[in-house]
């Protein structure tokens, strides 16, 4: 029998490279994205491996878009993971950002992934099955965008809060915190400034970029039996930026970075 996995925001970069993962790993795949398109490219990509995949367009943020793919979901089979990677940053400053553009990054980033989990919560605990959640560092720390990282935070605190709620069901709750990974979504950035990944790179103590495979790779093993004691945690996947900045260290101790 094969187990399905419930991906939003499936067409992205993160989401597709999630998708691709966990079909290898022998799920079924549920693709859905607002871009319906590049969501049933993905699962025909995943279709020609062998592997089964099949894609909705659903809005993540709206309750009766999620509740009616949920149910079209649940008739293909067991939903035994839930795997939220939706999410967006719009408002850049509290000078810049209004009301509306505050609710679209809570909506974004946090609604959606309480619509899904709502949506699959019996299901879930009827499979003993698992959800991970992409968070990001901006949650855990202060990198900018500041609705984007409160709502990202907020999903921090929900994977605790409900890892504590399901675990005596048998369900697992994690998240996955990237630093910056190599996405479009860094295209209007990288267009204005062609340096900003170096930039960022400089940062962290593993001075590279992720690729979105490295953020599939930790879901997989979230959602694997390897991590089956592994609940209420967020693992950074982030080249150890969380961790710290080398140089703020080197300018504390006045040491260069070989003494
Ligand atoms: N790229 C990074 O550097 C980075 C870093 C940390 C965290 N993240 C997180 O990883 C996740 C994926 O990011 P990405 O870089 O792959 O972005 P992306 O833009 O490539 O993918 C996001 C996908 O979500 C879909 N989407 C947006 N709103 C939706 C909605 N309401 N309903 C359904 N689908 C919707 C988009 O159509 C898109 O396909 C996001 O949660 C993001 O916050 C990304």
């Amino acid at each position: 029998m094969t187990n399905w996995a419930f991906v939003t925001g499936g067409a992205g970069d993160i989401g597709s490279a999630i998708c691709q993962t966990l079909a290898r790993d022998g799920f079924g795949i549920v693709c859905v994205d607002l871009n319906e398109e590049r969501a049933e490219a993905v699962c025909s990509g995943i279709r020609m491996e062998g592997g089964q995949a099949v894609s909705f367009r659903v809005d993540a943020t709206d309750p009766a878009s999620v509740s009616a793919a949920a149910t079209e979901a649940m008739k293909l089979g067991n939903i035994t993971a839930l795997v939220n990677t939706v999410g967006r940053a719009k408002g850049t400053s509290i000078f810049t950002m209004d009301y509306a553009i505050w609710r679209e990054d809570i909506a974004a980033n946090l609604d959606s992934a309480f619509l899904c989990i709502q949506a699959f919560r019996d299901q879930l605990i009827a499979q003993q099955g698992s959800i991970v959640s992409i968070a990001t560092v901006n949650g855990l720390g202060v990198f900018g965008f500041p609705g984007y990282s409160a709502g990202k935070a907020a999903l921090i605190h929900l994977t605790k809060s409900l890892a504590v709620e399901l675990g005596p069901h048998g369900v697992r709750v994690n998240a996955v915190a990237p630093g910056t990974v190599r996405t479009r979504a860094w295209n209007a950035r990288l267009e204005a400034n062609p340096g900003v990944f170096d930039e960022l790179q400089a940062l962290c103590p593993l001075p590279r970029i992720s690729s979105p495979a490295n953020v599939a790779d930790a879901v997989a093993f979230l959602v694997s039996e390897k991590a089956s004691m592994i609940t209420g945690q967020t693992i950074a996947v982030d080249g150890g930026l969380s961790a710290g900045i080398p140089a703020a260290g080197r300018a504390v101790t006045q040491l260069s970075h070989r003494s």
